[in-house]
């Protein structure tokens, strides 16, 4: 796979999703502020994927802080933290990396300030390391759970575009086929952005693993005819009480595969898991443009000017719709998740 995101020459470097599957474009982003405009673009999306980006648009930042005493350097860096933070709400992953960068910077207040520009790099670098590493081990858990021959629906893009690579939904079932195991995905075209058309389509296409696109109207049709053995979705915040934030429409997926009694999992690594968020309503869900619904791309409309939209990019699964969660550290049932990740 092409890398989603890297540490390139000094710039972070990113595959334009906003352009797939149409053109293979990368985006350098020259200081942090682009950074932060490319997460809110969704040039760079995918909760795993975003907190990658924003520790490295961190490390970026701090290149460019011409403080060379350390409380003048880490008080530089403070609104740099803050400007990534406000791109996007709902995925904690981006809060959860700028946080791990801010207690990197914490430990460093020994050391002169270009060992700190170099060890703030480095720290970007473990959490893009580490998030390769937690997929492929959700995908060695998650792969036990598809047998040979099934075909599983998954929703939006949670693959390797939605992380470092590998992917943690996409991951699970990259890892069945790695196993030999000839399985089909049907993939939600997923309203309004279209992660899954143009994402997940795309990506299991370069990887040869059979995929068939659907609409999302069609999911439960496909469920009644028997055509569907399991479901897995990626996560973008997973609350104390199990309830999974995800791409709208996965609240749709969970309650159809209950109707028919087909297994829905949620792969996510631990640091999707927000264990300070009680339940599922607490966890804020971002609201976009209505262009993103009225229009293709932007500009080619496909409902009436001026018509009301009501745009949420995420919605919550309840826990008791969900068969378990798949993380580096196996699969657990939503009750299970606050106790085995406590620590
Ligand atoms: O708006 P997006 O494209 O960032 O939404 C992405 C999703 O909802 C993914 O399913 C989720 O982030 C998990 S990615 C491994």
């Amino acid at each position: 796979m092409i890398p989603t995101v890297e540490w390139k020459n000094g710039v972070v470097r990113l595959l334009d999703q906003s352009r797939l599957p149409e053109h293979v474009e990368f985006l350098d982003c020259r200081d942090y502020r682009a950074v932060a405009d490319a997460i809110r673009e969704l040039k760079v999306r995918g909760a795993p994927a975003i907190g990658v980006t924003a520790a490295l648009g961190v490390a970026l930042g701090a290149q460019a802080v011409s403080a060379t005493e350390f409380p003048a350097f880490a008080q530089a860096l403070m609104p740099i933290c803050d400007h990534l933070a406000v791109t996007r709400p709902t995925a904690v992953n981006l809060f959860w990396a700028i946080d791990r960068m801010k207690k990197k910077l914490a430990s460093l207040s020994a050391q002169a300030v270009p060992a700190v520009k170099a060890a703030l790099l480095a720290e970007a670098q473990a959490i893009l390391d580490e998030d390769i590493a937690l997929c492929k081990a959700m995908g060695k858990h998650g792969a036990e759970l598809i047998a040979n021959g099934q075909t599983v629906l998954t929703h939006c893009n949670a693959g390797a575009l939605a992380t470092a690579g590998y992917g943690t939904a996409l991951g699970v079932i990259r890892a069945a086929w790695e196993q030999g195991k000839k399985i089909q995905v049907i993939a939600d075209e997923t309203r309004p952005v279209l992660q899954g058309a143009r994402l997940t389509a795309w990506e299991l296409m370069q990887d040869k693993i059979p995929v068939t696109l659907i609409t999302d109207n069609m999911a439960g049709s496909l469920m009644r005819q028997g055509k569907i053995q399991l479901c897995v979705v990626g996560a973008d915040r997973i609350a104390a009480n199990g309830d999974v934030a995800n791409k709208i429409g996965t609240y749709s997926v969970a309650v159809l595969a209950k109707a028919h009694g087909i297994p829905f999992y949620v792969a996510a690594p631990y640091s999707t898991i927000d264990l300070k968020t009680k339940t599922g309503a607490d966890i804020p869900i971002e609201q976009r443009n209505s262009l993103e619904v009225t229009t293709i791309h932007g500009s080619h409309p496909i409902a009436p000017a001026g018509v009301a939209v009501y745009n949420p990019a995420f919605d919550v699964t309840p826990a008791e719709l969900i068969t378990g969660i798949i993380t580096e550290r196996g699969v657990f049932k939503p009750s299970e998740l606050a106790k085995q990740f406590a620590s």
